[in-house]
């Protein structure tokens, strides 16, 4: 695992840009796994910058989403179709059929789930996946106990989720109770990784995933077991990491560091 720690938000996220970029400009037709939540906006602010003021392309792009609330119809202003849309889609020239995005209204969500699996393995596999943590340490919506080796299926989300996602409702009853999420097996098999975290409530699950046991309870453990993954993190989330400044040191020696 690498460890690149960025002075602040805003730095993360360029950082974050700089590496997706690279991954585009190596194959312009790459499969991106990508992530919702308050944490890659700035990312995909920048990547939207950068090709409105720097070009870059994603015409060729296709784009696998993480996970997705169960009941919300794609134009709910809290549902992650609506997210992408208004955040990254509508900004970026990703041809509509190259987007994929579970579904949270499908009436056979066990054929869907399938169907989701079979169309990443279809489309070549995820080159570059972008992943938030959860402040119990999920990846996705892949809640503590959730198998190591699990598949895209539905989830129910723990009572912290449920807390941490109400800032987005108007009340903690609107926060739906299951999602539709790539498993963690689903998430291992991406060739590259990229994970993302800023801020304090962040520090001791990033610390649990880089430097705790592999573990369910924390399923941002299992990134350990993959052999291309970056964690990139502002200050804060780097708080309780204890190799902190082993992981400086070999940054500063990286000559490629974004
Ligand atoms: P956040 O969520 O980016 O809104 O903090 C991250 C996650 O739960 O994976």
């Amino acid at each position: 695992m690498e460890i690149l720690v960025k002075d602040n938000y805003e730095q993360m996220s360029v950082a974050a840009a700089k590496l997706v970029a690279r991954t585009l400009n190596a194959k312009p037709n790459a499969v991106l796994g990508l992530a919702t939540g308050a944490t890659p906006l700035g990312l995909y602010r920048e990547l939207v910058r950068m090709h409105k003021d720097e070009g870059l392309d994603f015409s060729q792009v296709t784009t696998f989403n993480l996970d997705e609330y169960v009941g919300l119809t794609r134009n709910h202003p809290q549902s992650y179709h609506y997210f992408m849309h208004e955040n990254f889609f509508k900004h970026v020239n990703i041809p509509k059929q190259n987007i994929y995005i579970p579904s949270g209204t499908t009436d056979n969500y066990a054929a869907f789930c399938q169907w989701y699996e079979q169309r990443i393995h279809e489309c070549g596999g995820i080159d570059l996946q972008l992943l938030g943590i959860g402040s119990d340490g999920h990846i996705a919506f892949n809640e503590p106990a959730s198998s190591l080796g699990s598949r895209t299926r539905i989830k129910t989300l723990a009572r912290t989720t449920i807390q941490d996602n109400a800032r987005f409702f108007d009340t903690l009853d609107q926060v739906p109770i299951y999602a539709i999420t790539m498993g963690v097996g689903t998430i291992l098999e991406a060739r590259k990784i990229l994970l993302l975290a800023n801020g304090r409530p962040k520090a001791a699950a990033v610390a649990a995933a880089v430097e705790g046991p592999v573990t369910c309870m924390v399923t941002a453990s299992a990134l350990q077991l993959h052999r291309d993954v970056l964690f990139v993190v502002d200050r804060e989330a780097a708080g309780q990491l204890k190799m902190l400044d082993y992981y400086q040191w070999i940054q500063e020696k990286m000559v490629d560091a974004p």
